[in-house]
């Protein structure tokens, strides 16, 4: 999908269909006064006669209107202005591209910006270039047939006053953050037997291909026994994939900035190992490299933006699968740190490939670390399918993860990461346990984690709940890529 952004007015844009805001009761938006103007009262008769009322995320489609020069007006209920907040207007854009979507209109004129959705005009663009991607979004490419990919293809946003250079800066970014979603979505929906730890390694390899400022390096098992990897091998010990650790070094800022780590989980499919997991719905465990994919989203997505600013990304990557060469609970293994673990549950793997990962990642010299995981079940519990988990060992990054979710509307929700906890991850045999229990199990994972980061600022996203939806809409969310992306877009704003 191709987004533009240019002043005109309503009733002269050329295009397959122009839409226009109509408030509860019936009130008109500015744009939609003006259409209604050129149509000789069309848009008022139709809300007088009650086709809409302006109730928040309904929409009317009107053909053929005499003064107008687009081929369609959608009209779309925006609600009382008053009760316009962030999550009622992204439910309005949402209605709005389906309806879109459901009509043959290759292109459209969006007025949105005039109306006050949500928090500015600016995050009015970056919530319908992300409901746009999302309405086109397709992950049918392993059917026989697929159906036929969205006849919607051009989006205009189109302003009464003269578009402003930040919001030109925000649709470049958006579109470059809803691209680094589309891809996360795709490896996230990839079955387990095709998107394995190699295919991930091509990816992170194609994305230094496309980009003259990545370089992808990959370890291989060899590399990763001579660095003393021990707890990251234990887990691919039963798969017959080959584990990969790879890195993908965007260098956009100056040569002595201190690069952002982001660290992803790269599970590519989750069985539990000799810790069996129980079979209903196991089929979702291929998304356990979805904080891996969130990675590479978000590396494509600053790229293809250009953003100023030295990011890595650091993937490990293997199978958590049962066989006669699997570890097993009680065994021990020695971590990359030299810290020695005692594995109770093979089942808590996500921890394992981490830590190694995490102590890996000091080789950059990082200037802050942030791993996402779909890292405990224990967090959809907590926290369900809206907010990520957050956990951080400075307060003020912890806020800055805060506020960049709430900038791109892909919320996080903060837990404690206090020491009262460290103690359940005692062990008799080793310096720790895999496992805490089932009291506070996200909270005792993320502790697990601290105890390998304590050399550099670090922040924990458990993405369990938020990576990807179950049921009937089973498929990839694409986040926490709008998080990560805006934290680092605000990142390389503060330098
Ligand atoms: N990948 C899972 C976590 C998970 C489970 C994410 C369900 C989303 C939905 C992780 O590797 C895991 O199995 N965690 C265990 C940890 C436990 C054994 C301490 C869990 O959450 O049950
Ligand atoms: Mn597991
Ligand atoms: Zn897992």
């Amino acid at each position: 999908m191709e987004f533009s952004i240019k002043q005109g007015s309503p009733e002269k844009l050329k295009s397959g269909c122009v839409v226009v805001g109509v408030f509860d009761g019936g009130k008109l938006s500015k744009a939609a006064q003006a259409l209604d103007k050129a149509a000789q009262h069309a848009l008022s008769d139709v809300i007088a006669r009650g086709d809409i009322n302006g109730k928040g995320a309904t929409t009317l489609l009107l053909h053929n209107i005499t003064g107008v020069a687009a081929e369609r007006i959608l009209l779309v209920g925006l609600g009382k202005a008053s009760e316009l907040n962030n999550k009622t207007s992204v439910d309005i854009l949402r209605a709005t591209f389906k309806a879109l979507q459901d009509t043959p209109a290759k292109d459209a004129a969006l007025f949105i910006t005039d109306d006050a959705i949500g928090k500015d005009a600016n995050w009015a663009i970056q919530q319908a270039v992300f409901a746009a991607a999302e309405s086109a979004y397709r992950s049918d490419c392993l059917k026989s047939k697929p159906a036929k990919p969205a006849t919607l293809k051009q989006i205009t946003f189109a302003t009464l006053e003269k578009p402003t250079a930040a919001a030109k800066t925000a649709l470049e970014q958006s579109a470059a953050i809803a691209n680094g979603m589309s891809l996360a979505k795709d490896l996230g929906n990839l079955p387990g037997n095709i998107c394995t730890p190699t295919y991930l390694s091509a990816q992170a390899l194609a994305l230094a291909k496309a980009h003259k400022n990545i370089k992808t390096t990959v370890l291989e098992e060899k590399d990763m026994q001579k660095l003393g990897m021990g707890s990251f091998l234990s887990v691919t010990r039963g798969s017959a994939q080959p584990a990969k650790l790879i890195a993908i070094e965007y260098k956009g800022g100056d040569k002595k900035q201190k690069p952002i780590a982001l660290v992803g989980k790269g599970i590519t499919f989750d069985t539990g190992g000799i810790s069996l997991k129980p079979g209903a719905e196991m089929d979702e465990m291929k998304y356990d490299m979805c904080g891996a994919a969130s990675v590479l989203g978000t590396m494509q997505a600053i790229a293809e933006m250009g953003l100023k600013l030295n990011v890595v990304g650091v993937i490990p990557s293997c199978e958590n699968m049962p066989s006669s060469t699997a570890t097993k609970p009680g065994d021990i293994v020695t971590s990359m740190s030299g810290q020695t673990i005692e594995i109770l549950n093979t089942d808590a793997e996500g921890r394992l490939i981490l830590c190694d990962a995490l102590t890996y990642t000091a080789k950059f010299d990082p200037d802050t670390v942030i791993d996402i995981a779909t890292l405990t079940g224990a967090c959809v519990i907590a926290l369900g399918h809206v907010a990520h988990g957050l956990f951080a060992n400075e307060d003020k990054l912890a806020k800055e993860l805060l506020a960049a979710g709430e900038q791109a509307h892909d919320r996080a929700w903060q837990l404690p990461l206090w020491d009262d906890y460290q103690p359940l991850l005692d062990s008799n045999f080793a310096d720790m346990q895999n496992i805490g229990g089932r009291a506070g199990g996200t909270i005792t994972a993320a502790c697990f984690l601290a105890r390998f980061t304590k050399e550099y600022r670090w922040a924990h996203l458990d993405i369990a709940g938020t990576a990807w939806l179950s049921g009937k809409q089973k498929g990839s969310t694409g986040r926490p890529v709008p998080l990560l992306t805006q934290y680092l877009i605000n990142r390389a704003a503060a330098k």
